[in-house]
């Protein structure tokens, strides 16, 4: 059967990671957190204390970074980790996981020329197909040919109690009002920006996982991939 590209795009908290990474393993698809690219790129600014508004600066750093994605040990994934992050050769998998990195990659992600350098690598990582990608903008800008997108959402206190959830368990002290307004102020600038903002592809399918867990929404979008695989085999078929 020919593997599929498949895109998840949708805000914070909405479940991309946990449902991507199921799928993918179910599929047996690479899984690929393209948010976890913008994080990496943003603690190195955060490390060198790179203002976020110096563009040129900002450019010049993401071209001369090297961001690897890594499935990670059997020990990592059984405390929840998805992708394993190298920056420059450097293990940051846990590092980028805090408030102040997501903030820091949502104000850097508005900037086009950062964004051009990342959305190549994307492109050169999922070429084969076989991919979950996830991210903002996969299925409108990274993989616009993807054969299944899909859009996740849920609502905003649902999203920020999972990342409430999240933070408890790394035991890290926010409220829930914390977090709901950190969701908030990073939904609002990642949907309103210039370039490439968090919008629902025109052909994406819509899952609002509001009210479903992560094996819930997986098995839903396996569905719906495995639909897809047919179709795609048997277009194929007839040329
Ligand atoms: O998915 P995440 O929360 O790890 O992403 C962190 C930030 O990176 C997010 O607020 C916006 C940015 N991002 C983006 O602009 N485009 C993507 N494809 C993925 C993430």
């Amino acid at each position: 059967m020919q593997k599929l590209t498949i895109t998840i795009d949708g805000p914070a908290g909405s479940g991309k990671s946990s449902v991507a990474r199921r799928i993918a393993e179910v599929l047996g698809y690479v899984y690929l957190d393209s948010g976890a690219m913008y994080r990496a790129l943003a603690l190195k600014a955060l490390e060198r204390q790179v203002p976020m508004d110096d563009e040129a600066r900002l450019v010049a750093l993401a071209r001369d970074t090297h961001i690897e994605l890594r499935p990670p040990t059997s020990e990592q994934a059984a405390t929840g980790v998805k992708n394993r992050v190298f920056l420059d050769g450097r293990e940051v998998t846990e590092a980028i996981r805090t408030p102040e990195v997501a903030q820091a990659a949502s104000r850097l992600a508005t900037i086009a020329g950062v964004r051009a350098v990342l959305v190549a690598e994307q492109q050169r990582a999922g070429a084969g197909g076989g991919i979950v990608m996830e991210g903002r903008d996969i299925g409108t800008v990274v993989f616009p040919q993807a054969e299944l997108k899909i859009f996740l959402d849920a609502t905003p206190e649902v999203r920020a109690e999972r990342r409430w959830k999240e933070h408890r368990e790394k035991g890290e002290a926010m409220t829930v009002e914390e977090v709901l307004d950190e969701v908030h102020e990073r939904d609002k600038r990642d949907r309103e920006r210039k370039v490439s903002p968090l919008v629902r592809a025109a052909d994406a399918v819509l899952v609002d996982n509001t009210g479903m867990n992560v094996e819930e929404t997986a098995r839903l979008v396996v569905m719906l991939a495995r639909e897809r695989e047919k179709e795609v085999a048997r277009a194929a078929g007839k040329e």
